[in-house]
């Protein structure tokens, strides 16, 4: 099958080289000539396991090219809308400058009986404002069908998803989309992939709503360990025992510095916004799930300041891990990053070291310090946090650290490390929620 995708980030680069990975010809289009340069030389442009290789078995097999120029679009049967929606300045409301550029870019090459198909994450409503602009310049059709791909899972979640959620129009219109993308995901939907056909609106609050679960699941556990703190009780056996109940679940259950990235702070922002905007106030209970989610930075913050006696100028402070999760270099909205510079920013002496991330922090952050390695960061630190639990992290040994670092100290801000043995072996060890 023959098709676009137009917008080459995260989203876009990994279904486009996916898409043609699974067999099919696809054209994926950007605005940006860098990244398309990258991606055309087998370049992924963000680090993402799996996706070079998918990217250069795609590229070998002659069935992926990438382009600038919309008018490449033509001639495709499909349309992927892929590009971001960002959270709009000044405001919680989602930015939908690059999807209604995106579908206005697309419509001179539309033909009939073409179907666009929305993958952005956009507020309710959108789908059935832009199938009437398509309808009305082309013979082409819409589908709206949500993205739940996470980062280093990309590739998996792209081409095994646990579901796949159509939101299509009413009547032959929505059994023609229905039939189509059944045709585009034919290879996942053989292995018995849950397929749900929907309307618009339904297919585009399910993405929301599941970001908008997730976040709040993080920001429960979290709140149970404001509770935790001030109690003495262990938030991480608290999670393990209420997972346990099949009707809760482990998964997402795991308290520390909150949740950041490109997707839940946003999306929990623009969902609570596109409430109001409803006149509803069901979403209110979302501010909280933000706020409980940023005081777990200023935690981090005043545990550094308590560990270094109340004088953080001038200490040299080792930060493990700035992306904002780990096996991923993004640093949008990232806790650790934040707490990074807030350190920083009162004057500590900050030393980053993260696997993946030193170079987009330094991007937006140059003002730190990034060292090749964990050793080079411990060295003479005088306090040791730990941001993102990178599995290099998660196996470090106190043996190891303490005679490297000035002072024992270390945050566990991701409470990934044995609490016993960091103690054992001399260190002031603190974590979050958990004695
Ligand atoms: C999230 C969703 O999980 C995807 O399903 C969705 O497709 C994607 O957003 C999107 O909208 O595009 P992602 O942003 O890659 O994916 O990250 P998650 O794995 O959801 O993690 C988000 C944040 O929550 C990270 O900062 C992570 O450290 C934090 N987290 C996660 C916790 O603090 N505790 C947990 O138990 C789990």
């Amino acid at each position: 099958m023959r098709m676009s995708v137009i917008g080459c980030g995260y989203l876009g680069a990994v279904h486009a080289a996916c898409m043609a990975d699974l067999g099919h010809e696809v054209v994926g289009i950007d605005v940006d000539p860098g990244k398309i340069e990258m991606l055309a030389s087998g370049h992924a442009p963000f680090f993402e396991p799996g996706l070079p290789e998918a990217l250069r078995r795609a590229l070998d097999s002659g069935r992926l090219r990438f382009s600038t120029d919309p008018a490449d679009a033509a001639g495709a049967q499909v349309h992927f809308v892929a590009v971001g929606t960002p959270q709009t300045a000044g405001s919680d409301a989602a930015d939908l400058t690059y999807v209604d550029a995106a579908v206005q870019g697309l419509l001179p090459h539309l033909a009939d009986g073409d179907l666009v198909v929305g993958k952005s994450t956009v507020p309710v409503g959108t789908a059935s404002r832009l199938a009437d602009l398509v309808r009305a310049s082309s013979g082409a059709d819409l589908a709206w069908n949500p993205e739940f791909l996470r980062e280093g899972f990309a590739v998996a979640d792209t081409v095994s998803p646990d579901r796949f959620v159509y939101g299509v129009p009413s009547g032959d219109a929505g059994e023609r989309a229905t039939a189509v993308l059944d045709e585009v995901y034919a290879t996942a939907l053989a292995t018995g992939t849950p397929r749900l056909v929907t309307d618009y609106a339904t297919a585009e609050l399910v993405k929301v709503s599941a970001n908008a679960f997730l976040a709040t699941k993080i920001s429960f556990i979290n709140a149970m360990a404001e509770i935790a703190e001030a109690t003495g009780a262990d938030v991480t056996q608290l999670a393990d025992a209420i997972g346990h109940d099949a009707r809760i679940g482990r998964r997402f259950l795991n308290a520390g510095l909150g949740f950041g990235g490109g997707c839940l702070p946003k999306d929990i922002r623009a969902f609570q916004a596109r409430s109001r905007e409803l006149g509803l106030e069901s979403l209110d209970f979302l501010a909280d799930v933000d706020a409980v989610n940023l005081r777990r930075r200023d935690r981090v913050v005043a545990l550094a300041d308590e560990l270094l006696g109340g004088h953080v100028r001038g200490q040299r402070v080792a930060v493990l891990g700035v992306a904002f999760k780990p096996d991923s270099d993004d640093v949008r909205d990232s806790p650790a990053l934040d707490v990074a510079r807030r350190l920083h920013a009162a004057g500590a002496e900050v030393v980053v070291f993260d696997p993946e991330a030193n170079h987009t922090a330094a991007r937006i952050a140059p003002d730190l310090s990034y060292v090749d390695d964990a050793a080079s960061a411990l060295s003479g630190a005088d306090l040791v946090l730990v941001l993102t639990e990178w599995k290099q992290f998660k196996a470090l040994r106190p043996a190891d650290v303490l005679p490297l670092v000035a002072h024992p100290r270390l945050v566990d801000a991701r409470n990934v490390l044995d609490p016993a043995a960091w103690r054992d072996a001399g260190f002031e060890y603190r974590a979050l929620g958990r004695p």
